[in-house]
């Protein structure tokens, strides 16, 4: 590839006037061309409706229908699985050159339709402006940064192994096959788009299963793929309900892997049922999976509270709360404890509640499932600490939660260990740095976290020994950045397979050793 390094895309600076005005024309086309739309099955490149349809609402507002998918059948799961090892003889013998080219028409297609891309998010998901912008931004970098990554693995001898006299020895690295990418919906647009291009683009053909509350942002980038040059079966949509389609794939005895992102407990369940060997079964199958978390944020005596408190509120209530990084813990060290609390609560109190479409602070949480399960948290809290601020619950016609703090709580409260996945956080009070360290440890979850402090030796040590997979001092613990951040989890939030990292197109291949003595 003749191509210039990679570069991650810049966000688009929304306090400018004419970019707001940029959205919203975006968001007038995406409602008059978008709306309503209907996206089928893709299997062996053709288009395949089902009886059954699976309905996108607005979150926002509930009355609104924003369009729909098909929902995949056994049947057609199956024909998407036989259709992709029909087609993989031919996609593996592509150079990587060539499958690299696809992400980067498809990364040049979406830069044009970005905004529309973000237009759409805002109203299936809820997004506010700056997170749509972000994520895009991601999904950009993925196929951008898989492209490029993909050139170290081509060829014999592409890792490195220790000269013996009278011999070549050398590695090669081979796909593995057909895998399944079964994706969440908060990050509908980038990770549905970074967990299918990596295996492809090292030459294994996907399966992607879609989460139901955002199958037609799938299904917009499904369109953008296939524009691309993706060759008929190699990419496989199929959105359709998870415990149907999804939980007959991972059992199938021709899944080659699993790639998934998504709660703790399918996770959980998803690695136990493929560890079973079926009849006909060749392979172990390979999963990778990135899960939940109960992520901290630490703030010491030391710190600058501005810092502090603006990283909290970033962290906590961007999307709502409902990134696997978010801050649902604030761990505060007693000595700086009710100054940091009461802005932390003054600043949520003033975040402004609306839609995605309005570029509210916080909108409305993605489902009544997700709803009804922040409310019953909600109702834990206010047994296990003291509710210092927001909540409030209006479901009539969308799922609006206040920004929501419960302080002094125990660190062993349920509502201290069990991801709640919405814009409600924890404040723990630590006697001192050691104590703080401690509770942020104390959670079997292990993805993000972060610390506020100006003492080096405890920047250090928690360099050390906090454990988490992506770690940020003095800032926000979200929005990681492809190439810059690799982001993956420790403990049960995950394989730390390390997204967007230099390692991760290596969880799709297989290495081969091959001598030849002359
Ligand atoms: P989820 O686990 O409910 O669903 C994820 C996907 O799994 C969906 O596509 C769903 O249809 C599918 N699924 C459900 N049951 C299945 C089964 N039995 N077999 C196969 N597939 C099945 O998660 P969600 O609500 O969509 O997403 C939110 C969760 O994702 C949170 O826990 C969040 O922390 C996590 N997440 C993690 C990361 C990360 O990188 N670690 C990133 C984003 C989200
Ligand atoms: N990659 C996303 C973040 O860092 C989940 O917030």
């Amino acid at each position: 590839l003749k191509i210039e390094q990679y570069r991650p895309q810049d966000f688009t600076d929304f306090t400018r006037p004419e970019n707001v005005e940029a959205y919203k024309v975006a968001l007038s086309k995406v409602r008059s061309e978008l709306l309503g739309k209907h996206y089928p099955l893709i299997i062996d490149g053709q288009e395949r409706d089902t009886p059954q349809r699976i309905e996108s609402l607005n979150p926002c507002d509930t009355r609104e229908v924003v369009g729909s998918t098909a929902q995949a059948t056994i049947q057609d799961a199956e024909d998407a699985l036989q259709g992709a090892w029909a087609a993989w003889p031919e996609w593996k013998r592509w150079t990587m050159d060539a499958r690299a080219r696809v992400l980067l028409k498809a990364a040049a297609i979406l830069k044009r339709r970005r905004l529309e891309a973000c237009a759409l998010m805002s109203i299936e998901v809820g997004k506010n402006y700056a997170e749509a912008d972000v994520e895009v931004a991601e999904a950009i970098d993925f196929l951008e940064y898989y492209a490029r990554e993909a050139m170290k693995y081509e060829g014999f001898g592409a890792a490195e192994t220790t000269w013996y006299a009278g011999e070549e020895n050398g590695l090669m690295y081979l796909p593995l096959g057909v895998g399944v990418s079964i994706s969440p919906w908060n990050f509908p647009c980038a990770i549905f788009v970074g967990m299918l291009a990596a295996p492809l683009v090292v030459g294994n053909c996907v399966i992607a299963k879609p989460a139901e509350d955002s199958g037609m942002i799938a299904g917009f980038m499904v369109d953008i793929l296939r524009e691309a040059g993706l060759p008929a079966g190699v990419l496989q949509f199929l959105p359709g309900v998870g415990e149907e389609v999804g939980e007959y794939l991972v059992q199938h005895p021709k899944m080659r892997f699993i790639t998934f992102t998504g709660s703790r407990g399918v996770g959980l369940h998803i690695n136990e049922v493929a560890a079973k060997p079926k009849p006909g079964q060749r392979w172990i199958k390979r999963v990778i999976m990135e899960l939940g978390g109960k992520d901290a944020l630490i703030v010491d005596e030391t710190a600058d509270l501005d810092v502090a408190v603006t990283a909290a509120v970033q962290g906590a209530f961007g999307f709502n709360g409902q990134k696997c990084s978010a801050m649902s813990r604030l761990i505060v060290v007693d000595a700086v404890y009710d100054e940091v609390v009461s802005r932390f609560v003054e600043r949520a109190e003033a975040l402004k509640i609306g839609t995605g479409e309005e570029n509210a602070n916080v909108t409305a949480v993605v489902n009544q499932e997700s709803f009804d399960k922040i409310a019953s948290y909600i109702e834990i809290g206010k047994g296990e600490g003291k509710l210092l601020t927001g909540g409030e619950l209006k479901g009539e016609q969308g799922y609006y939660v206040t920004p929501t703090i419960f302080g002094d709580v125990d660190s062993q409260a349920r509502i201290a260990q069990e991801e709640i996945f919405g814009p409600v956080v924890t404040v723990l009070r630590a006697r001192d740095w050691a104590h703080a360290l401690e509770i942020a440890n104390s959670t079997e979850y292990g993805l993000t976290g972060g610390v506020c402090s100006r003492s080096r030796e405890r920047l250090e040590q928690a360099r050390a020994e906090f454990e988490v997979g992506n770690l940020y001092f003095n800032r926000k613990i979200t929005g990681a950045i492809v190439g810059v951040q690799p982001f993956g989890g420790y403990n049960m939030s995950g394989t730390d397979s390390k997204a967007g990292g230099p390692e991760y197109l290596g969880n799709f291949m297989q290495l081969k050793a091959v001598t030849e003595r002359f």
